[in-house]
């Protein structure tokens, strides 16, 4: 797949495997719902790949909603925005990174997210208790060029304007909305790095209420690929899913760390997906590539 827009800078974005993890998509499906959507990158990746041209994004963080939707539905309002902010920086560009971030903790504008997210380290979206967003800049970065940040945004909203609706809830409430006729793709914060349970936006989810949505849309025979566990090394993140959901595991290699190579160490990441009993992917699995493995 040619390579995708992504405007926004998110730590957990899917861009970088969009398209291995779309293999265990149907060819088609009337709407793809992203409970979880963080930066949208799987309803772009499949809006180009015309898998379906119907969309329900959602996501717990208002100001991200807002952003993207903005993105979509005016990308010239916001990319002006993100020029005129961006070029604000000058010589102090770490003082105006701050004085920006004041700015949208006092007025959650998801126009000055957009820049927050270009500036700050590694796009990782921290809050502290009181939910007030308290990420670093990176030092060494000035943010994305906003000639590269117009086109980005441009191609997104490309793909998707006209074709999604936007929504702010928890997961659950998503999901008890949509039925069989839906395809959903499910990609939560993983256990034990989204950070901060008091968070008011990025907080982790109950591993049990989890396990009892992915059941319910079983017995309402709702089809679903869940982006869940991984590994680094030896290191895992988050629980494997309970076999009792019949799921299909397929374990993604995303990348190997370089430097342990260096120090003689073989430390692959994998990344692990789930699909619905009812999905058939009997077909995709003859044409996987090396680095993915079915596991059960
Ligand atoms: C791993 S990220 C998703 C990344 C996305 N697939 C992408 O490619 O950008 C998980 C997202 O879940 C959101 N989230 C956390 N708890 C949630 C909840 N209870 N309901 C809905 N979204 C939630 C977070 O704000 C975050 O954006």
């Amino acid at each position: 797949m040619a390579s995708l827009p992504h405007p926004i800078q998110y730590q957990g974005s899917k861009r970088s495997i969009a398209s291995d993890i779309l293999k265990f998509f149907p060819k088609k499906v009337s709407r793809l719902v992203e409970p979880f959507a963080g930066t949208a990158a799987i309803s772009v990746a499949a809006s180009a790949k015309n898998i379906t041209q119907n969309f329900l994004i959602n996501d717990i963080n208002q100001p991200l909603v807002k952003l993207l939707e903005l993105i979509v539905e005016h990308p010239n309002e916001i990319a002006d925005f993100y020029t005129t902010i961006w070029q604000q920086q000058n010589n102090s560009s770490i003082e105006h990174y701050y004085k920006m971030r004041d700015e949208f903790n006092k007025n959650s504008d998801s126009k000055l997210f957009l820049y927050l997210l270009a500036r700050c380290v590694k796009g990782a979206v921290r809050y502290n208790r009181e939910g007030l967003f308290n990420q670093s800049p990176d030092k060494r970065r000035k943010g994305t060029h906003p000639s590269k940040m117009k086109k980005n945004i441009e191609g997104v909203s490309k793909l998707l304007k006209g074709k999604c609706t936007f929504t702010n809830l928890d997961y659950r409430d998503v999901l008890a909305q949509i039925n069989s006729s839906d395809f959903a793709y499910l990609d939560p914060p993983y256990q034990g790095v989204c950070g901060n349970k008091d968070s008011r936006y990025y907080s982790g989810i109950d591993f049990y209420d989890f396990v009892l949505a992915l059941e319910d849309l079983n017995r309402r025979n709702i089809s679903f690929v869940v982006s869940y566990d991984g590994k680094r090394g030896d290191k895992k993140f988050g629980s494997e899913l309970p076999k009792e959901l019949n799921l299909k595991k397929i374990d993604i290699e995303v990348g190997r760390s370089s430097q342990a190579t260096l120090l003689g160490r073989e430390e692959i990441t994998i990344e692990s997906l789930y699909c619905s009993p009812t999905l058939n992917t009997e077909i995709n699995i003859h044409n996987l590539s090396r680095q993915l493995v079915v596991i059960r």
